[in-house]
């Protein structure tokens, strides 16, 4: 079995964030807007650092402007996924982006792209769940409608909230009213944090947003207390080691604490955050994890099975899933 078919499990990418530049490109031409300053002469996405590539983000949403796009999207990006084995992904998206707010309109958006879920699972053998996430840096009191969206949705195919965006923008407990919103709700949760914060952001998001997972987490490895804390508690992290050496989060790829904190007994999944964003797959992560850190069969399996006991999913998808595990 090679990098690219075996079997993956993923937990944490921007839906918006898997458009391919050609994708965005597209939808550009279509409807006569000009964006070409956010690519490179080789049609790559452009930009200079994490908040100019937040700024690039959300220039290229703006090409996205209705439930048919993102129907579109979801079968682009779901397509891509499947090709590099991934059998179960679950995507971040933003009323933010899908209305703005707007409850009405945000029930169009998600139809949308639940039908394109359903008809890519049936064409390319993938699932995909939803995870509503809030923009830090939109602030506390744009997450309010977004939490208000996520709960009136929640249900087969949103199935999480979290929250996105700036990590530097406020405190965790500035956004304690969205997350108790949703987690009133019933809805499990999870938030970005330690990507560009430190170990007091992770534990200040632990104990202020009540969180089951964190976005990134790689930051806890400066706190020996906190991962204690954290492999006691069964806190699950999102790693996203192609982003983090790409965006320079962390050192390079012999730098980069996955493993470190594998040692600490803190449960790890592994990502791509936003693929062609940051020049990667899940099978680069893959490859690389394997080059760099020795990885076989054995701890593919591991992150693979920490990453479906975590997920935001129903029992008989986490069963059905279990058990393309297994056929690997
Ligand atoms: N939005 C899209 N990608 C992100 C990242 N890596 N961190 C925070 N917000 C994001
Ligand atoms: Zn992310």
């Amino acid at each position: 079995m090679t990098y690219r078919t075996m079997p993956k499990v993923e937990l944490h990418t921007h839906l918006e964030g898997c458009a391919p530049p050609s994708f965005i490109r597209g939808l550009a031409a279509e409807k006569s807007i000009d964006i070409s300053g956010i690519f490179n002469a080789d049609g790559t996405y452009a930009y200079r650092d994490f908040d100019h590539f937040l700024k690039v983000y959300e220039a290229a949403c703006t090409t996205l402007q209705g439930p048919q796009d993102f129907y579109r999207l979801v079968k682009a990006v779901l397509e891509e996924s499947a090709s590099h084995g991934v059998v179960y992904q679950e995507a971040f998206v933003s009323p933010d982006f899908c209305g703005g707010g707007d409850v009405a309109a945000w029930r169009d958006y998600v139809a949308a792209m639940e039908a394109a879920a359903a008809e890519a699972e049936a064409e390319f053998n993938i699932t995909l769940k939803a995870i509503v996430t809030c923009i830090r840096h939109f602030g506390p009191d744009a997450a309010k409608p977004t939490a208000l969206c996520a709960a009136e949705t929640f249900g087969d195919f949103i199935t999480g909230f979290g929250m996105a965006g700036g990590e530097l923008a406020g405190r965790p407990g500035d956004f304690a009213y969205a997350f108790d919103q949703a987690r009133e709700a019933g809805m499990p949760l999870t938030c970005h944090a330690g990507e560009w914060g430190g170990p007091d952001m992770v534990a200040d998001t632990l104990r202020d947003l009540k969180v089951q997972r964190i976005g990134h987490g790689i930051n806890a490895i400066k706190d020996p207390a906190l991962l204690e804390q954290m492999a006691e508690a069964g806190t699950v992290l999102e790693v996203c080691p192609g982003s983090n050496v790409f965006l320079k989060a962390s050192g390079g790829w012999a730098q980069h604490p996955i493993q470190r904190l594998r040692d600490a007994g803190v449960k790890v999944t592994v990502s791509t955050d936003d693929p062609p964003f940051f020049g990667t797959t899940m099978t680069h992560e893959f490859e690389m994890l394997a080059k760099t850190f020795g990885w076989g069969d054995e701890d593919f399996n591991d992150v693979n099975q920490n990453a479906l006991a975590a997920a935001f999913c129903d029992d008989e998808t986490r069963t059905k899933i279990a058990k393309r595990l297994e056929n690997r």
